[in-house]
């Protein structure tokens, strides 16, 4: 059996698989985040660590029975976090973590010394403010006595491995998304970290996601009352380990996220970069490549309108829902976007109302607009010529027919289900079972486990008319983009 640790922003999630692919059981522990300034987000690593070890305690503590045949396990984290640790191996300071906005002038700064084409050619992606070279830069321009005493800089799922197995290891996936990795050839970018001030020494080592990366300590294993070995692997970014988790693997499959944020991600054999960087160009745990479009508030949007204006729950205002395209726009940019405009002023915003537009009316227009953001990203891969041959969707979204077909009519495209919706903790229980040597590679594995259920067909005739609605929701951005400034 192999454990997947999905450490998650507001919570942690463990998930027991069987070798088959069978889930037998989870546990989810959550803690906060803290917002101690306008655009700061930082979590403490050790609220992280008490979280996953409670939640190993509890699992492990349910499945007493089973308990000496588990055999491995793997990770999927939140991204781009800062974890600063000294000599000593303690955190010198909170975690700066993913959705964290306080780096615009130090992405400013790395993006005019380098010139985004250098920049792109040295690590393939744009320096966005929740990446986290520019927090390694602004933690020394802001605490240099800080910048100083750090002895090993890690992503957050790595300080938990560190935790677990004493090791500093990171995977590709992951690393891809600190702007210190030169994607293309999979190994640190020397101009960019000499131009940060750090060392590879301050960083760890670099693995494949389904590479083992060390074992479970005797101190841990005692605790958690284990007497085998336990392998550890490298595991994935959340987007690749969910993308494992969805079978997104080969050329041609796309998956589509519809959680917290929106994530249209594809998989593809050779590294590819969009001319403008528009998508993030990304190492995959499957041991290749993807390219990714990220929306920072997708469900989420949902959340707000039904909490904070509609005043009714979720399920209600899906429910009251019809099949009319409205004449409502919405835009969803509620916490800045992400892609495709790398604009963290963007906001949201509702256009064309009149007086007879209903709370079911702009509901629908909430769905629309999430939607037209992720055929945003789905037009880029279309645009950088990578094939587009089956969308899987997934993410609390998803759940809803409604929205899987507003998905099919804007997208043009058959939206496919699949017979999970565990994503990035099953992706890091399978990575360990790789790891493990069950199977001989993550695509072996993820034909064994993950099979598609479910099929919506798009409308077509809907389909014209969301293309003409997808412009103006374009232009509209265009319109507004100076107003945000
Ligand atoms: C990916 C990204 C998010 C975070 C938080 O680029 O920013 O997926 O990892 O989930």
């Amino acid at each position: 059996m192999y454990i997947g640790i999905d450490l998650g922003t507001s919570s942690v999630k463990i998930l027991l698989m069987a070798k088959d692919g069978r889930i037998v059981d989870e546990v989810t522990q959550e803690y906060p985040v803290y917002y101690p300034k306008t655009n700061w987000a930082e979590q403490i690593p050790e609220d992280w660590w008490q979280g996953t070890l409670n939640a190993l305690k509890i699992l492990i503590d349910k499945n007493q029975a089973v308990k000496a045949e588990i055999k491995g396990i793997g990770f999927s984290g939140q991204m781009h976090g800062m974890v600063a640790l000294d000599a000593d191996g303690k955190v010198l300071t909170p975690a700066i973590i993913w959705c964290d906005q306080r780096t615009a002038d130090e992405c400013e700064e790395i993006t005019a010394y380098f010139g985004q084409e250098k920049l792109s050619e040295l690590v393939g992606n744009k320096a966005l403010t929740g990446f986290t070279a520019p927090k390694i830069l602004w933690i020394k321009r802001h605490f240099p006595e800080i910048f100083e005493k750090v002895a090993m800089y890690l992503l957050p799922k790595d300080y938990i491995n560190y935790r677990l197995s004493g090791d500093y290891a990171t995977d590709f996936s992951d690393a891809s998304g600190m702007l210190l990795l030169d994607v293309k050839n999979k190994c640190y970018s020397k101009p960019i970290l000499d131009y940060i001030g750090i060392t590879e020494q301050q960083l760890p080592g670099l693995h494949e996601s389904y590479e083992v990366t060390g074992k479970l300590s005797d101190e841990l294993k005692a605790e958690l009352g284990l007497s085998q070995d336990i392998i550890i692997v490298g595991g994935a970014g959340d987007q690749a380990a969910g993308a494992i988790g969805t079978g997104t693997v080969s050329e041609g499959v796309v998956s589509v996220t519809l959680g917290t944020s929106g994530v249209v991600f594809a998989a593809h054999d050779q590294y590819k970069v969009d001319a403008q960087n528009r998508l993030h160009a990304f190492c995959h745990a499957s041991g290749r490549y993807h390219s990714m479009g990220v929306m920072l508030s997708a469900a989420n949007c949902l959340k707000w309108w039904t909490d904070q204006v509609a005043i009714t729950d979720i399920e209600v205002a899906l429910e009251e829902i019809d099949d009319q395209i409205t004449d409502t726009v919405f835009l969803p940019y509620l916490m800045g976007e992400r892609t495709p405009y790398a604009d963290p002023n963007a906001r949201g915003t509702f256009v064309g109302m009149d007086m007879n537009t209903s709370r079911k009316e702009m509901t629908k227009a909430v769905l629309e607009g999430v939607t037209f953001g992720l055929k945003d990203s789905l037009d880029i891969l279309k645009d950088m010529a990578i094939p587009v041959d089956e969308i899987r969707v997934i993410g609390g979204g998803a759940k809803s027919i409604k929205w899987r077909h507003i998905l099919a009519d804007i997208f043009g495209h058959k939206i496919v289900g699949i017979n999970t919706n565990q994503g990035g903790a099953l992706g890091a229980a399978i990575l360990a079972a790789v790891g493990d040597k069950v199977f001989t590679s993550v695509d072996e594995a993820t034909k064994a486990i993950i099979k598609t259920v479910d099929a919506v067909e798009p409308d077509l005739k809907k389909h014209a008319i969301y293309l003409e609605k997808h412009k103006k929701y374009q232009a509209l951005y265009q319109c507004l983009k100076t107003y945000f400034e």
